[in-house]
């Protein structure tokens, strides 16, 4: 089959993690009998450089018009100036709300051969398999921002139809699991939380009555992740706190260089690694590639393209468990980028 994928390498490490899933695509194209056409557009920093806008119209365009969308990360020092009033991050979030993926889907789980990586206790990592469903073009993010002088705002708003709609994909995915979904809010504080609530506890009794609901606070949450992370099947949450525990997951994994993420509404599907431009590591040559490998397995899922998503995950795993490891996992190593990207095509 054919399918065509836009790609947006972004910033920082972004381009070189991106390189990777060209390859990896092609290495499914040529196994698949498949044709998948990949072009670059611009986001973030350097769309900014290049035309001054960190979501181009062409990008916008490419975009609606693809299979599915690949991003690598954008952001970076060079436009980090708090005054400034175009920003990188301003072209993801609006790709995201043009695209309308409301629904950010981060998949945690915890390789056998890296309990080490991570600085939690191997014994607390046993079983350890759960999903962040995240609410990703509502709340903070994108209500009504003011700066005055003395004061700034930014306005969390919820409707009771994002609500439900983002409740019910983290639903489906319970349903195919293990029926057991925990919703995150701030509802001793928070409005938007209280409805947040309400609407769940309704939505899931009405449509989902197999499935055992419980509600946590954020910050109890936040402490739960690190206590007993095995608790944890489906994690329904909002646009911010999704962003901060999803991070905070990731130290479970060993690695941010570990964590994939789709981003899915009605239409196109967005696919990219959780981590960052990571300024620091650019262009050396050392990010690493796994998790946006494994974004583009999740890509081929979503596409329908199950056998090839299988063997994208399974070549990961393989590289993982023979050893093929970045810096980020084993501060020994000399793997780079391409090397671990090498692993995976060569076994899939
Ligand atoms: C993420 C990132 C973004 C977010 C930034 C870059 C705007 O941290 O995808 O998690 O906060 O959503
Ligand atoms: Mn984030």
């Amino acid at each position: 089959m054919k399918f065509t994928i836009a790609c947006l390498p972004g910033d920082g490490i972004g381009p070189e993690v991106s390189e990777s899933v060209v390859r990896v695509l092609n290495a499914i194209a040529e196994k698949f009998s498949h044709q998948f056409e990949m072009s670059d557009y611009l986001i973030g920093g350097c769309a900014i450089d290049a035309t001054g806008n960190p979501l181009p119209e062409e990008t916008i365009n490419a975009c609606k018009s693809a299979d599915a969308v690949f991003l690598g990360a954008i952001g970076g020092p060079k436009w980090d100036d708090p005054n400034n009033k175009v920003r990188p991050e301003q072209g993801l979030l609006k790709l995201r709300s043009e695209l309308n993926v409301f629904s950010n889907i981060r998949p945690l789980t915890v390789f056998p051969t890296l309990l080490d990586a991570s600085p939690l206790k191997p014994e607390l990592l046993k079983n350890v398999d759960f999903i962040v469903v995240r609410e990703l073009t509502g709340g903070i993010y994108f209500g009504a921002k003011h700066k005055g002088k003395d004061f700034a705002t930014d306005e969390c708003r919820y409707s009771v139809r994002e609500v439900e709609r983002i409740t019910k994909v983290a639903c489906e995915l319970a349903m195919q699991r293990d029926k057991r979904l925990t919703s995150v809010d701030k509802a001793n504080v928070l409005e938007t939380s209280r409805l947040w609530r309400d609407v769940v506890t309704g939505y899931v009794a009405e449509n989902y009555p197999e499935i055992q609901l419980e509600h946590q606070l954020v910050d109890s949450c936040a402490m739960k992740l690190i206590q007993e992370p095995a608790h944890f099947d489906v994690i329904l949450t909002e646009n911010m706190f999704g962003d901060i525990l999803s991070d905070e997951a990731s130290v479970l994994a060993g690695s941010m260089g570990l964590l994939a993420s789709s981003s899915l509404g009605d239409g196109c599907g967005l696919f990219e690694p959780i981590h960052g431009s990571a300024p620091d590591i650019a262009g050396q040559g050392i990010a690493n590639p796994y998790a946006s490998i494994l974004s583009a397995a999740m890509m081929l899922r979503w596409l329908k393209l199950s056998n090839e998503a299988d063997a994208v995950e399974q070549a990961v795993q393989q590289a993982i468990a023979d050893g093929v490891l970045t810096r980020d996992l084993n501060s020994d190593s000399q793997v780079s980028t391409v090397d671990a990207t090498n692993a995976v095509v060569e076994l899939i």
